[in-house]
């Protein structure tokens, strides 16, 4: 079991079996012998900083239907709104003064952000805001829209694969929406010179070990600079309701596997895993991440972003988040810094 840590650090990749043995044979001694790797590898990095992004999610219609979102068009009791370009500005604002460089865009695919609407906003960010980096998070797009994206002053586009495996893709997904496409966004998105982020969601509905190994190899093959994953955690009003949530102990040890395989890849330590258990954003920093993204959102909207039930922080002011997340780094002896936080190349 060691070895084949030591060989994933060594090779930066492992056969699918190998993965399939290490996700299924996993134990608490080995936890701690990945997660001290992995910790070293990050240092080696980015030392004990901690990136903030500032989460900014600025509409929650959504065209799709993926069976796992509490966001999904067919939720109809799902409160609807859209943020104006003036309302995301000022969550800028308020970001800038608490030592934000990044604000992440997220929002369901809405066709009313039409791409001159995306274009203004993103140029109207980075015209007040030069040194900081905007990210989007709005689905999958034709590669002109990226591109004009791009050529507004998008840095950065987080797009999980959410599943490498076919079947199993078609299980979290209407027909309408497949994995080839959703690949294709992402080489898109390099080709066009984006930070790309892909990622998944660990424990969801009929997800394998072997869907995992999957996953790994397909983020060898892309080589994202950002990997998001997090565990699964049931909405009520979806087709999942009844399902179970992913585990805190797979999502850590995933963590610290990714840090081994893509030594330099930007990390969070997501909102998903902080809902599931108290430290569980402290725990994924431990186990190998090194970023961590606060809600910027108006507080007024933040409980109508619930893609899953009991989500963290919806009733909290930016400050108060910004600020209860230095804490509970700083207690884990890491600190937050004030810096876009771009991807380092690995050596
Ligand atoms: N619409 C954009 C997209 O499709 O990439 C961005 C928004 S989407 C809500 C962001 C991510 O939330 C998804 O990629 C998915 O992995 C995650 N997500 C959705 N429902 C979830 C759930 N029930 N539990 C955990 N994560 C979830
Ligand atoms: Fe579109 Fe979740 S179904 S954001």
């Amino acid at each position: 079991m060691k070895q084949l840590v030591d060989k994933l650090e060594r090779r930066r990749t492992l056969s699918k079996e190998e993965f399939v043995y290490l996700i299924e044979n996993r134990t608490a001694e080995l936890d701690e012998y990945l997660f001290e790797k992995a910790r070293a590898v990050r240092h080696r990095y980015y030392g004990h900083d901690i990136y903030i992004r500032g989460l900014i999610e600025f509409t929650n219609y959504c065209k799709n239907d993926c069976y796992y979102c509490g966001i999904r068009k067919s939720n109809i009791s799902a409160v609807r709104y859209r943020l104006t370009k003036e309302q995301i500005l000022s969550c800028c604002k308020n970001g800038y003064d608490l030592g934000f460089r990044t604000f992440v865009l997220q929002g369901g695919e809405d066709g009313y952000y039409t791409d001159d609407k995306m274009v203004d906003i993103i140029a109207s960010i980075k015209s007040q805001y030069p040194d900081c980096a905007v990210t989007l998070s709005i689905g999958e797009k034709s590669k002109e829209s990226y591109q004009a994206y791009f050529n507004a002053g998008a840095d950065r586009y987080l797009l999980r694969h959410e599943t490498a495996n076919h079947s199993h893709y078609a299980k979290l997904h209407p027909a309408s929406l497949s994995i080839d496409n959703r690949k294709q966004c992402l080489y898109n998105l390099k080709e066009i010179g984006y930070e790309v982020g892909c990622g998944f969601m660990v424990g969801s509905p009929f997800q394998k070990p072997e869907c995992i190994a999957e996953d790994m190899q397909f983020m060898n093959e892309l080589q994202p600079q950002m990997v998001g994953i997090g565990p699964f955690i049931p909405h009520h009003e979806t087709p999942f309701a009844d399902e179970k949530c992913g585990t805190i102990e797979l999502t850590l040890f995933l963590l610290g596997l990714i840090r081994l395989m893509l030594p330099s890849v930007l990390l969070p330590a997501t909102t998903a895993l902080g809902t599931i258990h108290p430290m569980g954003r402290e725990k994924g920093i431990l186990a190998g991440a090194n970023v961590v993204m606060p809600n910027l959102s108006p507080v007024e909207v933040r409980k109508n972003y619930l893609l899953y039930d009991n989500k963290i922080c919806t009733g909290d002011e930016a400050a108060e988040c910004r600020f209860c997340m230095q804490r509970r780094m700083e207690s884990i002896g890491y600190h937050v810094v004030v810096d876009r936080g771009d991807f380092k190349s690995a050596k």
